[in-house]
């Protein structure tokens, strides 16, 4: 698949080529300028992507495979071959020494945690495939392994949804050390979950709240809840549960009703606050509209065009920017918090009608 181009030797070159033979061994009279015709036709081989993606635990992740997959659909000049790696890093080593095997023109990576790429990804480099790495990121010691990274600032989608945390708490009148928080994590080592760790931390130690626990649930509902239970069992006091993910939110919520509480905003009144990211899955949504998730910073997953221009940039001789950062919005049904400011920079809240 290296040699893309394919020629076709269309009939009236073919015809032109037994002509010039002919010609050549004087077996015919035709004029000379009849066997000018050297015309090739080209015709371009698809350009093959080999998709290593890390797993299928979150609504995100489903919605991101979609988008890459039907942004590569064999139908206008890109294919697609798709691994799923099943949570697992060795996996996902896996697929992309058999994409190098299979001679494909670019390697996509969405790796599960960050570190350990450095060798896969240089024997990539030395077969001379081009890796574009989406949503999470690698830590390699050389960053000329990989063409560009694309997705969210994991950070300051954090960011966003503890300042309106913030916001909120001084609106009420709430004091800091009257906000309990737990934060579910998603898993150990993934960009997403070291960027919105360090946020809720930041901010914690900025504002003074208490952070009781920080315990993962991989990013999925099952565990989302299997992990809120425990904590319940551990801590009488919690009243946010900071969820790394929107599935895990809902894995929470669940354990939260099933024990009795009452999931709101309102916690003057002992309801107890849901914070979320991603905003794809539906159910979420209504949720944010029904207050029971009180707010969520948006994870964007539709990256699938976004690579594509990165390897028609690469296919024309260009460069692609290193690293490009996704839209995100933060959706809230509190009328009340309009906007966050993080870094001095204010982000528009979107106030979802209830
Ligand atoms: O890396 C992106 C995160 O991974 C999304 O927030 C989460 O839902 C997914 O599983």
């Amino acid at each position: 698949m290296k040699h893309r181009l394919k020629s076709i030797l269309c009939p009236v070159v073919v015809t032109a080529m037994l002509l010039c033979m002919a010609v050549a061994c004087g077996t015919t009279s035709i004029e000379e300028n009849s066997n000018t015709v050297e015309e090739e036709m080209i015709e371009k081989e698809p350009i093959v992507v080999g998709f290593s993606q890390l797993g299928a635990e979150s609504d995100w992740r489903s919605a991101n495979t979609q988008s890459m997959k039907s942004s590569f659909t064999g139908l206008d000049g890109y294919t697609m071959i798709f691994d799923d790696g099943q949570q697992k890093q060795a996996n996902q080593i896996m697929a992309i020494r058999k994409f190098i095997q299979q001679e494909v023109d670019y390697i996509v990576l969405a790796p599960v945690t960050e570190n350990g790429w450095d060798t896969v990804l240089q024997e990539a480099k030395d077969a001379n495939i081009p890796v574009i790495i989406v949503d999470r990121r690698v830590n390699v010691e050389d960053e000329s392994l990989f063409v560009c990274w694309i997705g969210s600032d994991f950070e300051l989608e954090a960011q966003k949804a503890t300042e309106w945390l913030h916001q909120y708490a001084e609106n009420k009148k709430i004091p800091a050390q009257d906000i309990h928080i737990v934060n579910i994590q998603g898993t150990l080592g993934a960009s997403a979950q070291i960027g919105r760790t360090k946020g809720l931390q930041d901010a914690a130690e900025k504002y003074g709240w208490d952070l009781l626990a920080e315990v993962t649930g991989d990013f999925t509902q099952t565990k989302g809840k299997e992990v809120m239970k425990s904590l319940l069992q551990e801590y009488d006091n919690i009243n946010v549960v900071y969820c790394e993910n929107d599935n895990e939110a809902l894995g929470a919520i669940e354990a939260l009703e099933e024990a009795g509480k009452k999931v709101g905003s309102n916690l003057i009144n002992g309801e107890v606050m849901v914070i979320s990211f991603d905003g794809i899955n539906e159910k979420a949504r209504s949720y944010v509209q029904e207050g029971k998730i009180s707010c969520i910073a948006e994870c964007n997953p539709l990256l699938g065009p976004l690579v594509r221009v990165a390897i028609d940039t690469v296919e024309s001789g260009g460069v692609p920017n290193k690293y490009y950062y996704v839209n995100e919005e933060i959706f809230s049904a509190n009328p009340n918090i309009t906007s966050v400011t993080v870094d001095k920079k204010e982000y528009p809240v979107t106030i979802v009608a209830k």
